[in-house]
C-alpha cells in the first residue's frame, strides 16, 4: 500500500504580506513611578506571589474596577491615536507610563515578574507580551497594545490591535474577526455558566473565518490581582467545568492567527511570536459578570471603547 501522504494545512494565505519578521530593537533607560502613587505588591521585587485572591469581587471593589476599568480605556484610545507609521513602540510605552500615573495609578506591567517597561506593543507576528523598544511601526503592520492599570488597589487590562497606515486585506479580515470573536464571547457566557462557553464561541467563530486560536495564552482572573486563578482559555475544552458566578471578575482576551496558532519564545523570555511567522491579532477586555450577563469594565465613562473604533474602520 501507498504511503499515506501527510496533508499540511495550509493557512489561509490570502495575500499574506511578506514584510521582514519583527526583531528585537533597543530598550530606553527604565522609567519611573512618583513615590506618591500607590503600587502593586510585585513592584520592587518583580514577584506578583501565589494568588490569594477571592474570585469575586466586593461591592467596594467593583466600584473601584470601574473608575480603573474606565480610566484604562481612556489610555487605550489615547495610545492608538499615536499609532502611525515612524512612531517607535517605546514612544507607546513612554505615553502610556505618563498617562496612567496622571490618571493616578500604576502601569501595571512594569517590574511584572520582571517585564521591563509600562505596556504590551506587540506587532505583526508577536502574539502577545512584546516589549516596547526602538523600532518605528512600518506603513501596513499591524500591533496590539495592552494596556493594564493598577488603580485604587484594583488592575484593569484591555488591549486593541490598531492598523498602521494601509494594512493588507487578510490583515484587516483577521482583525475584524478576533474583535467580533471576543463581542461573541461576551454574550456567550452567562451567570452560573460554564466557563468553556467562552472558548467555544471564540473557537467556533476561528473556524467559520479558517483563523487559528492560539491556546499558550489565556483569559485570567483579574481584580486586586493582576492574574488570579480563574483560567480563561479561548479554545473549547470540554472537560473544563468550572463556572462564572455573579461578582466574578476576569478577562477575554483571544488571539486569533491567519496560520499555525503555535507560539515560540524569544530569548528576552517575553516576546511571544508565530513559529511559522504569520500575523495574529488580539483584543482583550476586562469584565464582571451580573446577574444579566457579562459586563465590560473597561469602556470609557462616555461608554466607548478602542475596539469599537478600529471595528468601525474595518466593518
Ligand atoms: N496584560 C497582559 C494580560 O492580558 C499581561 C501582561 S504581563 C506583562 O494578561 F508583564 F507582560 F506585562
Ligand atoms: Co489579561
Ligand atoms: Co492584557
Amino acid at each position: 500500500m501507498a504511503k499515506r501522504k501527510k496533508r499540511v494545512t495550509r493557512p489561509a494565505n490570502d495575500a499574506a504580506p511578506s514584510l521582514p519578521p519583527i526583531t528585537p530593537g533597543l530598550l530606553s533607560p527604565p522609567r519611573r513611578v512618583p513615590a506618591d502613587i500607590e503600587r502593586p505588591p510585585y513592584a520592587s521585587t518583580g514577584d506578583p506571589g501565589p494568588s490569594i485572591s477571592d474570585l469575586r469581587r466586593t461591592p467596594d471593589e467593583l466600584s473601584a474596577m470601574r473608575r480603573t476599568g474606565a480610566k484604562a480605556a481612556e489610555i487605550l484610545l489615547r495610545a492608538g491615536e499615536l499609532v502611525a507609521p515612524g512612531i517607535t513602540t517605546d514612544a507607546i510605552d513612554e505615553f502610556v507610563h505618563q498617562a496612567c500615573i496622571d490618571a493616578g495609578g500604576y502601569p501595571s506591567p512594569l517590574n511584572y515578574r520582571g517585564f521591563p517597561k509600562s505596556v504590551c506593543t506587540s506587532v505583526n507576528e508577536v502574539i502577545c507580551h512584546g516589549i516596547p523598544d526602538s523600532r518605528p511601526l512600518a506603513d501596513g503592520d499591524i500591533i496590539n497594545i495592552d494596556v493594564t492599570l493598577f488603580c485604587e488597589g484594583v488592575h484593569g487590562d484591555t488591549s486593541t490591535t490598531f492598523l498602521v497606515g494601509d494594512v493588507d486585506d487578510a490583515s484587516r479580515r483577521l482583525v475584524r474577526e478576533t474583535a467580533r470573536s471576543l463581542d461573541l464571547a461576551i454574550t456567550a457566557v452567562k451567570p452560573g455558566g460554564l466557563v468553556n462557553e467562552i472558548g467555544k464561541a471564540i473557537e467556533n467563530h476561528a473556524r467559520q473565518h479558517r483563523l487559528g486560536v492560539v491556546r499558550e495564552f489565556i483569559g485570567h482572573g483579574v481584580g486586586t490581582e493582576f492574574h488570579t486563578n480563574l483560567q480563561i482559555p479561548h479554545y473549547y475544552e470540554r472537560r473544563l467545568q468550572a463556572r462564572i458566578e455573579p461578582m466574578m471578575s476576569f478577562t477575554i482576551e483571544p488571539m486569533l492567527t491567519l496560520g499555525e496558532p503555535h507560539a515560540a519564545l524569544w530569548d528576552d523570555d517575553w516576546t511571544a511570536v508565530t513559529i511559522d511567522g504569520t500575523r495574529t491579532a488580539q483584543f482583550e477586555h476586562t469584565l464582571v459578570m451580573t446577574d444579566e450577563g457579562a459586563e465590560r469594565l473597561t469602556i470609557t465613562a462616555a461608554g466607548d471603547c478602542a475596539h469599537d473604533h478600529v471595528a468601525a474602520m474595518i466593518a
